[in-house]
């Protein structure tokens, strides 16, 4: 088979940036390409942590200070490079100071908009200055879903990029993209906002995502289920009747998870191991869990644990109802790690205070505190209101964590709700987003725990579920491939 020609861009990466799922994807992306012996780039931009972590990239000749406008002003962009870790894949960092030396790698300036513009153009200009003709470019959510538009106007018949092709990837749909007609002139000339969706544009909008899903030769994301919720109902957030004017073209792969990274056998951030013949290293990691956080729950008893952006995506409005009546009620532990909106940290914090010794609240990006909380949990809760994929669940089944999580998109595609009488599933999953029904699941997970022939069953049934990337690369390579 011939080897393919693959850009990827994306607004994080793991290891260099994460705030969630999106960079664990990318970066697996770029090493399972990789290993198939294809010829795959990645662009992502140079943030103050990538320069600061890693301060031996090297610069790319012909590939510093190059000018490039944005609407009234006048950018300049430089490449840096290194190789991904363990594969010979480059990552290209797009370093503009002016645009991305900010305190995070998202921000509600005005000029928002314009960082990944210029991302999207830099990428664009980086591989002309490369002499690199990618067969296809993948777009990652709508930090990169100008890019199909910009090649069907702006590099049209540019001698090495007018035949590339493009698919977007939508990771989630809630993040769109949003800025003001204003905005046309950073755009692009007036060949590319001719081709905008005229009716936005009227009503004073221009949507990154949504002309993404328009000009990208094809679509997809992060599993069956999340494909078909935003077609069909109102999940697409706005995008429904887009997306179903290019059904055809609209596909859902389940993410894959690095089990290189996520595997209790051999998890770099944990002290002991462990697997499905042999659970004593989980019991020695809830120790250490409740240890370093201060809790005095005896280990016996079941601990639920989570670790989440705290936005409105993830349910928590569910858990504020639940949570307090559930703790008076039932005895168990939970540990969270989270961090965002300051409503949820403030009730979370309360809770921790309310249930001092049983509920443990952390806030904050910790990566090692997020495997040890995988580790050590019995139990792990996302009661997701949507859920494009979701990576900790998949995560959980493998550290015989049982997840609890709501019939949406991935968590649907990746957890079989148990049944004890034929003692097949991998976890508790319920449909309704309400309390009653978080309640439910809850309440149900509890007693299956306290049956320990229920609760083997289950590890057991979750330790063997396998969503390596090995498989799901294929189907990535079979869309790369039908585009090319
Ligand atoms: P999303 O991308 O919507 O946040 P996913 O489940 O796909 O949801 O991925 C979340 C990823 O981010 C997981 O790898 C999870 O462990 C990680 N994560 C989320 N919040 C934190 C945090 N506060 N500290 C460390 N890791 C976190
Ligand atoms: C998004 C989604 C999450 C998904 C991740 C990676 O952040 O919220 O469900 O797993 O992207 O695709």
């Amino acid at each position: 088979m011939s080897v393919l020609k693959l850009c990827l861009l994306s607004s994080e990466i793991v290891p260099y940036a994460k705030t969630g799922g999106l960079a664990d994807v990318a970066g697996a992306l770029v090493r399972n390409v990789s290993a198939l012996r294809h010829d795959v780039r990645a662009f992502t931009p140079l943030y103050p942590i990538v320069r600061r972590n890693y301060p031996d990239l090297q610069p790319v000749l012909g590939a510093q200070r190059v000018p490039l406008r944005i609407g009234d002003t006048e950018y300049g962009f430089s490449l840096l490079t290194c190789a991904y870790p363990g594969s010979d894949a480059p990552v290209y960092f797009v370093d503009c100071p002016a645009l991305f030396d900010r305190p995070g790698l998202y921000t509600n300036d005005p000029d928002e908009h314009r960082r990944f513009l210029l991302f999207t153009r830099a990428t664009l200009e980086g591989c002309r200055r490369l002499g690199f003709s990618p067969q296809v470019f993948h777009c990652n959510d709508w930090h990169s879903a100008f890019l199909p538009l910009y090649l069907r106007t702006l590099y049209a018949s540019d001698s090495l990029l007018a035949r590339a092709k493009s698919l977007l990837t939508i990771h989630n749909i809630g993040y769109q993209g949003v800025m003001p007609s204003a905005a046309a002139a950073d755009v692009g000339p007036a060949s590319v906002w001719a081709l905008l969706d005229q009716g936005d544009f009227g009503r004073g909008g221009i949507n990154a995502l949504k002309t993404g899903i328009r000009h990208a030769h094809r679509v997809s994301t992060v599993s069956p289920t999340y494909a078909r919720e935003i077609r069909e109902t109102p999940l697409g957030m706005g995008l429904e009747s887009a997306l179903r004017e290019r059904t055809d073209r609209v596909t859902g792969i389940l993410n894959g998870v690095d089990y290189q990274a996520w595997d209790p056998r051999h998890d770099p951030h944990l002290d002991a191991h462990f697997n499905p013949e042999d659970l004593r290293g989980k019991l020695i990691n809830k120790e250490m869990l409740t240890a370093t956080l201060g809790l005095k729950i005896a280990t016996s008893r079941p601990l639920i644990g989570m670790v989440t952006r705290l936005t409105e995506q993830k349910g928590i409005d569910l858990l504020m109802d639940a949570l307090p009546d559930l703790l008076q009620a039932r005895d168990f532990g939970l540990v969270v790690l989270g961090s965002g909106d300051s409503k949820y940290s403030g009730f979370f914090e309360s809770l921790a205070q309310r249930f001092a010794g049983r509920v443990s609240y952390r806030t904050g990006f910790d990566e090692p505190l997020a495997h040890l909380i995988e580790a050590g949990s019995d139990i792990f809760l996302m009661p997701s209101r949507y859920e494009p994929c979701g990576l900790n669940q998949m995560y959980s089944l493998r550290y015989g964590t049982i997840p609890v999580v709501r019939n949406t998109g991935g968590l649907a595609d990746s957890v079989q709700h148990f049944d004890p009488g034929t003692g097949r599933g991998t976890g508790c999953v319920f449909n309704d987003y309400d309390a009653p029904a978080v309640r439910w699941a809850i309440n149900t997970v509890l007693d299956w725990f306290a049956i320990p022939s229920i609760w083997a069953q289950l590890q057991r049934n979750a330790m063997a579920q396998d969503f390596s990337w090995t498989r799901q690369i294929q189907e990535y390579e079979a869309l790369y491939r039908g585009l090319a």
